[in-house]
């Protein structure tokens, strides 16, 4: 399978710009019942591994980024790093703050390394046939 990779340059570190776009198909994600339910056969970006999606507005009171790992086990983030609050993406084995402090986090949240104090928020995430079930 395809392996992604996300890099970003000096000038996206300094103003902060991730490399995790939201899903083209807009409508591959709602919103019920506390939780995200994310159509996978839509949500192409998380057909490969190191692929990631980032989910925001809608219902949603926080930003969320959901990737998919090297052994296609998917993940779901609070999308604000624990530092100054900006966006982050999949590095491999982690995820990481866009930002020049890169701080990065495990998939279970705990920082290793990076600018920030405290570790990430995690959500649990379950999958039902074709459905991601992120749980807020
Ligand atoms: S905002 Fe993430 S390292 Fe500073």
């Amino acid at each position: 399978m395809k392996n992604k990779t996300y890099h970003r340059n000096i000038f996206q570190r300094i103003f902060g710009i991730c490399a995790t776009k939201q899903p083209q198909d807009e409508g591959c994600w709602c919103v019920e019942n506390g939780k995200i339910i994310v159509n996978l056969s839509r949500a192409t970006e998380l057909e490969h591994r190191n692929g990631a999606i980032r989910l925001e507005g809608k219902e949603l009171s926080n930003r969320v980024l959901v990737i998919k790992d090297n052994n296609d086990e998917y993940h779901a983030f609070s999308n604000h790093c624990t530092h100054m609050g900006r966006r982050l993406d999949p590095v491999p084995g982690a995820v990481q703050c866009c930002s020049i402090g890169k701080s990065t986090f495990d998939y279970g949240g705990k920082k290793i390394s990076g600018s920030s104090k405290k570790d990430l928020t995690t959500y649990s995430v379950t999958i039902e046939g074709d459905k991601l079930l992120i749980e807020l």
